[in-house]
């Protein structure tokens, strides 16, 4: 089994995430924490114990980490995942509860307490891990790798130069990239291929349980927003595609490169300066290029159909 912590800010692509991780075979959830990002940290957090209720994911603690970057005001993303941080499916009372532990002090225990065998997979802000790395720098020997969504070589998202996850707290990025780990940027340039098109949304639908009932309503609420937000016909599914690495890591190609992170430029705060030819220095990152889109999609579908109806997984 491969051990994950899974560090999001559900929003909906980071539900998306949560689903692939417990849905898959090969995969151990031991924790999933959570930060400020797409919406604010009780958003999240609430967000985060809605989608582990409705998968009937049990004993794997939801944590709340950090409520805001370590030197920024927080910018939140509404304008893509509505004012709840995950709007479209109407969602009961969340049974999951929540860890009385600080994410980042649980992500250094359970690291602390490992074999080595732990991945971190963030897909928010990295203010928890950046956090955890400054507190327990003995981390970074125990970490098997990190691999995580954020920034872009080609573009950003929510400046023309960053990535949102990057652009929301680039001090906690320059931390994570510089700490000396295996780290894989599954940036903008691989996740724009994975996109939820009528198609997939139709695979989903078909499966007919109730989480597939929802991870739809959530794509069709995506859809909505990046098509008046960013011009896109289905929209792209990050967050899961850093997991899908972890399950396969042929699920997309990878190129190593020096990636530097902007924190000073009035134009650039944020961007994930990606040298692919060792001029600014050595290689410190894989970064994500093309995905095996088929892969992928087979991925998340079936892990949504073993998910079944929570408490019934199918085999
Ligand atoms: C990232 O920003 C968030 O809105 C998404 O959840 C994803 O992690 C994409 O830029
Ligand atoms: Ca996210």
């Amino acid at each position: 089994m491969k051990k994950i912590i899974l560090d999001c800010d559900p929003g909906h692509d980071d539900a998306m995430a949560i689903l692939l991780a417990h849905g898959n075979p090969e995969i151990e959830l031991v924790a999933i924490t959570t930060v400020a990002g797409n919406q604010t940290l009780d958003k999240t957090s609430l967000n985060a114990r809605r989608v582990a209720t409705v998968a009937g994911i049990q004993d794997v603690p939801v944590a709340a980490g950090c409520d805001r970057p370590l030197t920024r005001e927080l910018k939140t993303a509404g304008y893509i995942h509505g004012e709840s941080g995950l709007d479209g499916p109407a969602f009961g009372e969340p049974t999951v509860p929540l860890d009385s532990r600080h994410a980042v002090d649980l992500i250094i225990e359970l690291l602390m307490h490992s074999n080595g065998d732990i991945t971190l997979v963030p897909t928010g802000p990295l203010t928890n891990i950046a956090m955890a790395v400054r507190k327990e720098p003995r981390i970074v020997a125990k970490v098997k790798e990190i691999i995580l969504m954020g920034g872009a070589y080609t573009r950003g998202n929510t400046t023309p130069a960053a990535e949102f996850n990057i652009y929301v707290d680039p001090e906690a990025a320059e931390i994570v990239f510089r700490a000396g780990w295996p780290l894989t940027m599954v940036g903008l340039d691989l996740t724009h291929q994975a996109l939820a098109t009528p198609a997939v949304l139709e695979r989903i639908a078909a499966l007919g349980t109730p989480v597939a009932r929802i991870a739809v309503q959530l794509m069709e609420f995506f859809r909505q927003t990046y098509r008046r937000n960013a011009g896109f016909d289905s929209p792209p599914v990050h967050d899961p595609c850093a997991v899908a690495r972890v399950i396969d890591p042929n699920v997309m190609q990878c190129v190593n490169a020096f990636v530097a992170i902007e924190t000073r430029g009035e134009y650039s705060s944020g961007m994930t300066v990606t040298d692919f030819s060792s001029r600014l220095g050595p290689t410190n990152a894989q970064v994500a290029t093309k995905l095996d889109v088929d892969l992928f999609w087979d991925l998340m579908v079936d892990a949504i159909r073993r998910i079944g109806a929570p408490g019934v997984r199918a085999s």
